[in-house]
């Protein structure tokens, strides 16, 4: 079971976890440095460099620099070689050879008349050789540090391709697990995903572009594309302005304030103007109000769609929506390259709108050190697959699986007590699968899977009994499931392993029915039957509708993709060797027809309560009319999800209580500190994730019930209690308001500390105005 030990406590003390044992506090987060600051000396520079080099350039080779070409599979640097020797291009994407990326740059530096290195970009989006778990797994370990190295590891290791830009992070707030692309995500929570999007950028761009190791990232993709219409990918979205600023747009105010070299625009149609002519967002508020000097880029050739999309009539007016909206560059697209030139002749542009775009991409190249250094010498990184990148894909998975239920404490299982274990199901050996979605680079050979990991952690302790019962997760036979009840039947205990396979989220990849596909809930009903304790462990790249299986199995482990040392990480986690610590990053709906179902939601003016929600079986036959409460609910769901955001169980007992506040009442500007005693009553140490909330209880526009404004993951010894803090700064306070401005204001606000956004330990405190 679980001890302080020295290795452990060292291991957290540098994952940037609070440590409390018999002893007090050992250790403390640690934070990152905030963003990449240039001093002021070297920012004149670059800037001197950019202008100076701007002079030189035709218009041709300024239209170069804000074109990007596809240099995957089937192209040698013969074919990009014409281009790049005429200046015509300033970035690739997708090769990933180091010997053809070396030979790109030299035809870029010494062959083209100015010798401007190019910007190679891919989605290296968690991970490279190494996967960690998909981004959606790594938000539910609510531990920016940890999130920070994981994508530092995937920086160094795609660096050692020439790599020296990644698409990622994709930040867009989804409420919707139909939509694939939640996988991608870091969830519902714009605070949440705020604090990780953040980390993120300072994990692939450390803390100073031009080092080794460090790689441009691409805050993506700006913005909405989350709320996309029944989540299906691609489709329109409608955000009001309001939603907007308070929830979608605040990560990437987020990534922007950390420094992002790079924002990606969104494919979708936002209220009328796709993201890539939408200059509301491009101009107003990222330049204008956020100040964003880095560069922007079209999604895949997404200049041109502006045309399907039915906005502009030919790839002309297309380039004239992008250029004047603000997108810089234009990904794998030939519309910038044929018309921006005929655009500023015929006098439909101005030059200074090109020029603009030129230096911020030249800007970004200066801060690379690309014109230093431009060639890649992979001796001078870690090794891919180093221990260090393992041990941190291990703690990542760890961290990220969430433990839904644990009837009867089934789990941790007790190697002691067990002489077998059944191990059943598609994805207990499936090494491809683990990995999730957007892997282009990921090597499945480094995959240890669950299977693999309980043979060794138990050894000939247990007698391990496997089956895969199913070809994959989305198979409809039923074939195999006798013998698999007879293995259950034969066993002490049955682990199943379920979800969904890898392709079944991602981009393209939605789902309107999001429960465990194929003939999964019907294995899970064979094997209860057989009369052994359950557990589920599901790994998957979104929330699924589990209400079908939920009452059938005695524990959950959600684990989401775990990436390459998913395995480990589960296999220690089911015998105790570690308590599992993940929360939810997104609800979990009870049915698909919840959705969009989120915790920070607004009150409406009929909120429903567990008095008024009459469901449908309980509608009285005799006064139909009397029979429901009149408030906003499902009849046949009711309104709470099935598990709620934040949730997530340990093997520790922990217990809040005491939550108090400095104040009962502060002035504007002030800070007033939330505190609460958080015990550990069990009997092993464990981590518990310590979440703040807060409703402002009267707005200029409606708040949301609850919202996330803290968090802390905290490492806890046995019989301990400790005291956590959060301080909460008025500004922490500030909401867009109905004219748009930012503000916080004076009022009554509740706030709550616990384990999950259902916790009901709550205080008050009133901000004043100070004059
Ligand atoms: C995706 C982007 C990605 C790009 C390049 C697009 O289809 O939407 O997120 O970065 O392809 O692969």
């Amino acid at each position: 079971m679980l001890h302080l030990k020295r290795d452990i406590l060292r291991r957290l003390a540098s994952k940037g976890i609070l440590i409390f044992s018999a002893f007090g506090l050992l250790a403390s987060t640690h934070t990152m440095s905030a963003s990449i600051q240039q001093p002021s000396g070297e920012h004149e520079s670059v800037e001197r460099r950019v202008a100076a080099l701007l002079r030189k350039m035709t218009l041709a080779e300024k239209v170069g620099q804000m074109s990007q070409r596809n240099g995957s599979d089937g192209y040698a640097p013969d074919d990009l070689g014409e281009g790049l020797r005429a200046g015509g291009i300033g970035s690739v994407i997708n090769v990933v050879d180091v010997d053809v990326v070396n030979e790109l740059q030299r035809i870029a530096v010494e062959e083209s008349r100015l010798g401007i290195p190019l910007m190679v970009g891919r989605d290296v989006i968690h991970g490279f050789k190494t996967v960690m778990p998909i981004p959606l797994g790594q938000a539910a370990t609510w531990n920016p540090a940890l999130v920070a190295n994981a994508s530092r590891i995937a920086a160094a290791e795609a660096a050692t391709a020439g790599i020296n830009w990644t698409f990622a992070p994709m930040i867009d707030i989804s409420r919707d697990a139909r939509w694939g692309r939640i996988a991608e995500s870091l969830g519902e929570d714009p605070y949440l995903a705020s604090e990780l999007a953040a980390a993120m950028v300072r994990g692939f761009q450390g803390d100073d572009l031009s080092a080794i190791g460090s790689i441009a990232a691409c805050a993506k993709h700006f913005a909405g594309y989350g709320t996309s219409e029944s989540g299906r990918d691609y489709a329109t979205t409608n955000v009001p302005q309001n939603e907007m600023r308070n929830v979608h747009l605040r990560p990437f105010n987020a990534a922007v304030d950390a420094g992002v070299t790079t924002l990606m625009t969104s494919f979708s149609d936002i209220d009328g103007v796709p993201g890539t002519a939408n200059e509301f967002l491009l101009r107003q508020v990222l330049r204008d109000e956020w100040g964003f000097g880095g560069f922007v880029v079209s999604d895949w050739d997404s200049v041109r769609q502006l045309q399907i999309h039915g906005l502009t009539a030919n790839d002309r007016e297309s380039a004239y929506e992008a250029i004047t909206a603000g997108v810089d560059m234009e990904m794998h697209g030939d519309a910038y390259s044929n018309h921006l030139g005929a655009l500023l002749a015929d006098g439909q542009i101005d030059e200074q709108l090109i020029d603009d775009a030129v230096s911020s991409i030249l800007r970004a190249k200066f801060r690379l050190g690309l014109f230093e250094k431009p060639y890649t010498d992979p001796t001078e990184l870690p090794p891919i697959a180093s221990r260090d990148a393992l041990d941190t894909a291990r703690e990542a998975a760890l961290q990220s699986v969430v433990m839904l239920k644990n009837d009867h404490r089934v789990l941790p299982l007790s190697a002691g007590k067990l002489t077998s274990v059944a191990v059943i199901g598609p994805l207990a050996d499936a090494p491809y699968e683990q990995l999730g979605t957007w892997i282009f680079d990921g090597d499945p050979d480094l995959s240890v899977t669950p299977l693999h990991a309980i043979h060794s952690l138990v050894g000939h302790d247990i007698d391990v009994r496997y089956l895969r019962a199913m070809a994959n997760s989305r198979s409809s036979s039923t074939d195999a499931f006798d013998e698999a009840v007879e293995i259950a039947r034969g066993s002490d205990a049955v682990l199943l392993f379920l979800g969904e396979e890898s392709i079944l989220s991602g981009e393209a990849h939605s789902r309107a029915d999001i429960s465990l596909p194929g003939a999964q809930a019907e294995l899970v009903r064979r094997i209860r039957d057989a009369g052994k304790p359950v557990v589920a462990v599901i790994q998957a790249g979104r929330p699924l509708t589990l209400t079908n299986i939920v009452d059938d199995v005695d524990a959950i482990l959600f684990a989401w993709h775990p990436g390459t040392m998913g395995g480990p990480a589960i296999a220690d986690l089911l015998f105790g060797v570690e308590s599992p610590s993940g929360k939810l990053p997104a609800t979990f709906p009870r049915m698909v027809g919840q959705i969009p179902i989120y915790y920070n939601q607004k009150n409406t003016g009929k909120p429903p309560s567990p008095d008024t929600v009459v469901l449908i079986d309980d509608i009285d036959a005799h006064a139909p009319q009397l029979s429901t409460g009149m408030t906003a609910y499902h009849l046949d769901a009711g309104y709470t999800p099935l598990f709620a955001f934040g949730h997530g169980l340990s093997y520790a007992d922990f217990s809040y209580s005491d939550v108090r506040v400095s104040a009962d009442e502060i002035a504007m500007g002030e800070t007033v500190t939330v505190s609460a005693e958080l015990t550990n009553d069990g009997d092993v140490a464990a981590e518990e994730v310590v979440q703040l909330y807060v409703r402002d209880l009267v707005g200029n526009v409606t708040r949301p019930v609850r919202e996330l404004k803290g968090f802390k993951r905290v490492f806890l010894g046995p019989g301990m209690t400790v005291t956590v803090e959060f301080d909460l700064h008025t500004d922490d306070l500030a909401f867009y308001g109905r004219n748009m401005q930012l503000m916080t204001e004076a009022g009554d606000f509740h706030v709550w500390v616990g384990g999950s956004s259902e916790t009901e330990l709550r205080r008050e405190f009133r901000i004043v105005d100070s004059d």
